[in-house]
């Protein structure tokens, strides 16, 4: 079966196609024909060696890719699915078998949701680690309705979603954009769009003079941001915080690995999808020879929605 695979470390170039062993599924586990799986930042910095091999002892080629969708193709002893089941999953680049991108990829039962009816397997790819993302964000953050989360990188996929889950659990939302992606973030739901870059912090504090409960930093910009929180106010960090909090403050670092056998979850937000409450956005749909032209676009940055691989 064929994969985007990553031989040796490097830029976009190094991405090519490999011929791997189909995997077949163990116990509680499920073997998916993939359709398609999204290119993330992750799978760049992957690809760049910045943390070595994906596993310690792992060998490559290593293959990219934290989410897809597909239909289970084969169903290992115990796993709650059946052969033919539209499903959307995330996926773990450590695990044995490998990241998402690839034709068939074997993941456990609980990674899995259903993807809704009238939802095309493209756009379902697009849901599982970005929308796994924000809802462990705000699960940690653990805010009550009528407190103010501030979002950063607010028209990406982790922020995007973070804002809609946030406006859903009534939370009052202030988030920034480029002038170009103050309406798409405005529609998304933040009551208040603001300036990004530099000076964000200040106008924060202006549009909301107490500071806000809780701030997640979905654009990593870490330090600077923290005089937009009030004292004793929350951070929710994506990467590694940089920089010292003070006031009280508490950094938590999400790692969404940590929802990988969350697809109860993963579900819950598969409803809200259907329900209109989550937008899934495509930037671009690319065969996944082309993984390469897809690593390139991301690195250029102002991509808005997910560049999708399909197989
Ligand atoms: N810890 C975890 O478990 C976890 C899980 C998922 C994602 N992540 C991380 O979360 C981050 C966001 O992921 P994503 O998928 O949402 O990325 P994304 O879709 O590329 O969105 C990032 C957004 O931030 C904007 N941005 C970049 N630098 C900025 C700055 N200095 N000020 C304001 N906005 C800025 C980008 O705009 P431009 O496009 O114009 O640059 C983009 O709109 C990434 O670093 C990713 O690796 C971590």
């Amino acid at each position: 079966m064929r994969a985007v695979g990553i031989t040796r470390f490097g830029g976009p170039e190094v991405l090519e196609i490999v011929e791997l062993p189909p995997p077949l599924p163990g116990p509680g586990q499920v073997l998916i024909r993939v359709a398609a799986a999204t290119v993330n930042p992750a799978d760049t910095v992957l690809r760049a060696g910045r943390h070595g091999p994906p596993a310690a002892g792992m060998a490559a080629p290593y293959v990219p890719g934290m989410e897809l969708a597909g239909v289970i193709d084969a169903v290992g002893p115990g796993a709650p699915w059946q052969a033919g089941d539209r499903v959307m999953a995330i996926v773990s680049p450590s695990a044995p078998g490998g990241g998402a991108q690839a034709e068939l990829v074997v993941v456990p039962g609980d990674s899995v949701a259903r993807v809704p009816a009238g939802i095309s397997l493209t756009a379902a790819a697009t849901l599982p680690m970005n929308g796994l993302t924000a809802r462990l964000a705000l699960d940690l953050l653990a805010l009550r309705p009528g407190q103010t989360l501030a979002v950063t990188g607010a028209a990406g996929a982790v922020g995007g979603y973070a804002i809609q889950l946030a406006v859903h659990a009534g939370l009052d939302v202030i988030a920034d954009a480029a002038p170009a992606d103050a309406e798409l973030v405005r529609g998304l739901g933040a009551a208040v769009v603001v300036q990004r870059g530099p000076q964000l912090a200040a106008a924060i504090r202006e549009a909301v003079p107490a500071g806000v409960d809780a701030l997640l930093d979905a654009a990593v910009m870490g330090q600077p941001v923290l005089p937009a929180i009030r004292d004793g106010g929350q951070v929710a960090a994506v990467r590694p915080f940089s920089g010292q909090a003070k006031r009280s403050i508490t950094v938590t670092l999400v790692l969404v690995g940590d929802y990988l056998h969350a697809g109860d979850k993963l579900a819950g937000l598969a409803g809200l999808v259907a329900a209109g409450v989550l937008t899934l956005r495509v930037a671009a749909e690319l065969p996944a020879r082309q993984a390469a032209q897809a690593h390139r676009l991301l690195a250029a940055g102002g991509v808005r929605g997910r560049i999708v691989l399909t197989f």
